[in-house]
């Protein structure tokens, strides 16, 4: 059987990791600034990490959501008190899109509507409703296309107002940091009026903190920079450093009901001792201060090598999720990274390059980087 080929895949094996690099199966090492797409947050094979998932495996990797898991609600209380959300409820499934996917069924029971407004750029995922609320008709299949999903422009309140006034609306999903949309960061003006808005039109609103979550805008939520609280925020990637796990995290107005969310795999012991142990790791290290202070050296270099570098045209993120974007396309520029480098960087568009690297990310990596970048440009 040959693979389903829709990955456009670099010519590199990448066979073992460690901390912020990687090494291929001919023993080059690369400097990581790419996480594997945000997922890698407290680094590659941290021995935390390692310990704790091992010794889980050794007693018992799964069994069902229908007896008590201690794992599951011992995670929940440590994620509650180290995002402070000690009141909100915690689903747990395996990856973003099924949270974002939880997240609006949710909704939809909660106030029995249909219409989501989503933002134009956004990305959300590739399961039914979450692929209807991603703006990009490429990846919506005709069978996705359902009718449910308005798109607007981030930041403009007026437009989102507009269509809440309707008094439709189920639910407003949205990114604080657009990841795939290109480090398009929400404003504060926004995001205030938009909670504003929600709330005095009974809309439920979701904050997708999948890729922009979990420490990596330097506060525990992007969110959190924009003084709102939403009502329902997903998060996946970073969670368990690689296992998949993906989370919906619930306001206490929703009660939850018998049957009404499920899943096989999600919550599995394996998954919840691998998020204990991110959570560990993040404390321990204090990884969420790390992203928010080495994040802010790493763009203030960036900041400096545009002034003397012409391709650059704007540097903007928050914390550990940056954006460069370039006047020539970014693609020739990502492969010499890679390939005469050693750098992983993530990408977006035609003309951005994003990064994304694990929470420990140091600013000797990141001297390290601007280097390598510079020898490129
Ligand atoms: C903001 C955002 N939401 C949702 C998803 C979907 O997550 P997953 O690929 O785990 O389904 C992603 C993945 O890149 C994402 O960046």
């Amino acid at each position: 059987m040959k693979l389903f080929d829709v990955y456009p895949l670099f010519d590199v094996n990448i066979v073992k990791g460690e901390g912020c690099r990687v090494w291929d199966d001919r023993g080059q090492e690369y400097l990581d600034l790419y996480g594997g797409h945000a997922v890698i947050s407290i680094g590659h094979c941290h021995p935390h990490y390692i310990n704790k998932v091992g010794e889980q495996m050794g007693r018992l990797g799964f069994y069902s959501n229908s007896v008590i898991n201690k794992l599951q609600a011992e995670l929940a209380g440590r994620l509650g008190r180290i995002s402070g959300y000690d009141d909100y409820q915690l689903f747990l499934i395996n990856s973003g899109a099924e949270a974002n996917e939880n997240a609006l069924k949710l909704a939809s029971f909660s106030n029995g509507r249909t219409r989501i407004l989503s933002a134009e750029k956004a990305f959300h995922g590739r399961t039914s409703l979450a692929v209807e609320a991603t703006a990009n008709p490429n990846i919506i299949a005709p069978v996705n296309a359902n009718g449910h999903v308005t798109y607007l422009p981030l930041n403009d309140l007026a437009a989102w107002e507009a269509e809440l006034q309707k008094g439709d609306v189920c639910a407003c999903i949205i990114e604080c940091i657009q990841g795939v949309g290109g480090i398009k960061l929400a404003t504060e003006e926004f995001a205030q009026g938009l909670q504003a808005a929600c709330r005095r039109n009974g809309t439920v609103l979701i904050c997708d903190e999948i890729q922009c979550g979990y420490g990596r805008s330097g506060k525990f939520f992007a969110h959190q920079w924009l003084g709102i609280r939403p009502d329902i925020i997903t998060v996946a990637k970073g969670i368990a450093n690689g296992f998949p796990v993906g989370a919906v995290l619930i306001s206490p107005e929703f009660t939850p009901k018998y049957g009404q969310l499920g899943t096989t795999f999600g919550g599995n012991h394996l998954a919840c001792a691998a998020a204990l142990a991110v959570l560990d790791v993040m404390e321990s290290s204090d990884l969420v201060e790390n992203a928010r202070h080495t994040g802010e050296y790493l763009m203030t270099r960036l900041k400096d090598l545009q002034q003397s570098q012409p391709h650059i045209t704007d540097v903007r993120g928050r914390g550990l999720m940056i954006g460069i974007e370039l006047d020539i396309p970014q693609k020739p520029i990502r492969e010499r990274l890679v390939y005469e480098q050693h750098v992983f960087t993530g990408c977006t568009g035609t003309n951005l390059l994003r990064l994304l690297p694990p929470l420990c990310f140091t600013e000797d990596m990141a001297d390290e980087f601007i280097e390598k970048l510079t020898n490129v440009l």
